[in-house]
């Protein structure tokens, strides 16, 4: 990266045919305090910075043979886009002048050339020059410390939700695999449905927390073997809603996230809790965790009744279209798992 002016990188090229001239700029320039190099024409110049290195600021001629002072402008600022060029103009010249500003000239000066004007005007030009690399500087350094503020927060919002995950694992064995399960049958059938990207990775992990509301269910009925009481399963109907409580602190960016863990106990004919949504006023991702979750439910021991053949939960979920079901989230899972052989997926 080119650094702002320090006295040792202070010096200056001078690109002129005429080496009076050259001469009177160094000998104004050197008691400026910088160190003069000189060039006779554009070629020169160029190959004099491949050797010596990038110079801060430059003052070069227009009218020289060869290479003209406007192309050795652009050949410059292509190599060394953050040299200082200041041109030397005729009185006649100011729309090559303002041509040169175009191009990325930082100044010019009209001959005949007057010794404060030079002086003033490398001054200004070596400030200016400066100022654009420190902003630069400033910039960039800004950007990489939000990056990492990004990457510090994403980490530390992914060890939040690690440590709910975990702490629900540790009351209920079973969601953990079942979590894993869901989110992945949940990727799949969304990639199917069109889904991609941050929308996709919303889905990933809103399927593994989907569940997490249950932290605040009673063990008892989590466990219990039997069928549920009426208020018991009012009970663990609380946990939609309370999962979205509480991940809303940590995912508010995430609002995907939130729809999955509140509304995939939705159903399409409008039975469902907690809200009682139905059809399409239920988020498609919540509709797509629908669908999976009841499979997995329906393939996997639970406490209170053993698995069914995949076979026959693919026939309950075409049974279940449209009423219990999304028939187009429905019809995506059976084409993303059309190998009944394969289900349900081992972790
Ligand atoms: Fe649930």
């Amino acid at each position: 990266m080119t650094t702002p002016t320090t006295a040792a990188s202070a010096r200056c090229l001078i690109v002129d045919d005429d080496a009076q001239v050259r001469q009177a700029l160094a000998r104004v320039i050197e008691r400026q305090g910088l160190v003069c190099l000189q060039a006779a024409s554009g070629a020169q110049a160029l190959q004099l910075l491949q050797s010596e290195g990038e110079v801060p600021v430059c003052i070069s001629d227009i009218y020289m043979p060869e290479m003209d002072g406007v192309t050795f402008l652009r050949e410059v600022l292509k190599l060394y886009p953050d040299i200082a060029v200041i041109m030397l103009t005729g009185v006649a010249e100011v729309s090559t002048a303002v041509e040169c500003l175009q191009i990325g000239a930082m100044d010019y000066i009209s001959k005949p050339v007057l010794i404060e004007e030079v002086r003033a005007r490398v001054s200004k030009a070596l400030e200016k020059r400066d100022l654009v690399l420190q902003n630069r500087f400033y910039r960039q350094n800004l950007e990489h410390r939000v990056r990492d503020l990004d990457r510090r927060n994403r980490e530390s919002l992914i060890n939040g939700v690690q440590m709910l995950v975990h702490a629900l694992e540790a009351k209920d064995s079973y969601t953990s695999g079942h979590s894993m399960r869901v989110s992945r049958y949940a990727v799949k059938t969304a990639v199917r449905l069109g889904f991609t990207g941050d929308w996709l990775e919303q889905i990933r992990l809103g399927g593994e927390l989907h569940d997490i509301g249950k932290i605040g269910t009673r063990e008892a009925v989590l466990h219990k073997p039997g069928s549920l009481t009426p208020e018991e399963f009012e009970h663990v109907k609380l946990h939609t809603a309370l999962g979205e409580r509480i991940l809303a602190p940590f995912l508010a960016g995430s609002p995907t996230v939130l729809h999955i863990v509140r509304s995939h106990h939705e159903r399409i004919d409008g039975a469902g809790f907690p809200d009682g949504i139905g059809g399409n006023e239920i988020p498609l991702e919540a509709r797509i965790v629908s669908v999976v979750d009841a499979f997995d439910a329906m393939t996997t021991n639970r406490a209170y009744r053993p698995s069914r053949a995949p076979e026959d939960a693919l026939d309950e979920l075409r049974r279940c279209r449209g009423t219990h079901f999304d028939g187009d989230v429905v019809d995506a899972f059976l084409s993303a798992f059309d190998d009944v052989a394969a289900l349900p997926i081992h972790l």
